[in-house]
């Protein structure tokens, strides 16, 4: 019996080895190793051994079982990789379209603000910036606002531990730019600003461009004029516009801008306030008391400040009816601009 096993031996890994497919596999499987197989039979008829014979003949079967199950294992997993690349060979079917690139899109806001900053740029003025959080000296004080007024109020104003705030307004950075530059000016400063507020047109946190203009002999029709070949820049010269007397504590006169409402055309909505108007930005000549703040003599130069609003500007643009939508990340209004 155990010249029997070798030569059954070798003749099962022969037939492992050409075993080209795992129908053949099986085959071998049920042929040799199966509850049938030569193997399994010979383990059986152990017992018809003389019993001095038979632990010999068990090491030796189980020995030869147990090679031709790891060979067998081994060429299973060769041909399974093998049928699996095949199949994955045929399934690729090179006429379906690809997935291709999600593709992003520029924010309306920064579209916006692109826009207002490429028109006063194109009027000369430069850009500068200042921080977000800010202290009172010059959100405030250097602002010539006195200490007890209202726009100071806990209630409109983010207080921050150590003293600071959360700008209410990008008119701080006036005082920083100007402080830091000297005149002739012609400077422009967005930014992001935050106020206790929130309704259809008012948002806990919007954006502003604040811009000023310093020379010797800066007077108010200047202020108008640049002001309103960036309205017709900005909107096209049939819109309508108003100013209107107005007050700022850095401003001396004072004054603000008011555009015809677009989303409504002047018949009122809740936009406008039912009024048909839209109020887009505050200006007026710099109060003498700021250039005096910064080191300036205000018998020697002067000039004209402006602080608008980005939201309120894209609204119109967009004619959006509602603040909010800028800020909620619905992909479904997001991907309408680029
Ligand atoms: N800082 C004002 C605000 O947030 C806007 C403003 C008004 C800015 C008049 C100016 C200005 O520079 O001259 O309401």
């Amino acid at each position: 019996m155990l010249n029997d096993l070798e030569q059954l031996s070798a003749a099962a890994r022969a037939e492992l080895k050409d075993a080209a497919d795992l129908d053949r596999l099986n085959q071998f499987r049920v042929n040799y190793l199966g509850r049938k197989g030569v193997l399994t039979q010979k383990l059986n008829s152990i017992k018809d051994l003389p019993p001095e014979d038979r632990r010999q003949a068990g090491q030796a079967l189980n020995r030869v079982k147990k090679e031709l199950e790891e060979l067998f294992a081994q060429k299973e997993q060769e041909l399974q990789s093998g049928a699996q690349a095949k199949e994955r060979g045929q399934k690729i079917d090179v006429t379906i379209p690809g997935f291709g690139l999600q593709r992003g899109s520029r924010h309306p806001l920064s579209i916006i603000l692109e826009e207002i900053v490429d028109i006063f740029q194109g009027m000369g003025f430069q850009v500068e910036e200042g921080p977000d959080a800010e202290d009172e000296y010059h959100n405030f004080g250097a602002l010539n606002f006195p200490d007890e007024h209202p726009a100071r109020d806990m209630q409109a104003t983010f207080y921050l531990d150590g003293g600071l705030i959360l700008r209410t307004h990008t008119s701080p950075v006036q005082i920083r730019a100007m402080s830091k530059l000297k005149p002739p000016l012609r400077v422009i400063c967005p930014g992001r600003v935050y106020r206790c507020d929130a309704d259809t047109s008012h948002s806990p946190m919007f954006h502003q461009l604040e811009g000023f203009m310093v020379d010797t002999r800066i007077t108010f029709v200047h202020l108008k004029g640049v002001l309103m070949e960036f309205v017709k820049e900005f909107f096209g010269s049939e819109v309508k516009t108003r100013f209107r007397p107005s007050f700022f504590p850095f401003t001396e006169p004072s004054a603000e801008v008011d555009i015809g409402c677009m989303i409504c055309g002047g018949k009122g909505c809740s936009a406008c306030k039912q009024s048909g108007w839209m109020e887009v930005l505050g200006s007026g000549m710099i109060h003498p008391n700021v250039l005096k703040n910064v080191g300036y003599d205000p018998e020697a130069v002067s000039g004209f400040a402006f602080g608008l609003g980005v939201e309120r500007l894209a609204m119109l643009r967009f004619r959006i009816d509602h603040i909010r939508i800028f800020f909620e990340n619905d992909l479904r209004f997001l991907k309408q601009f680029y």
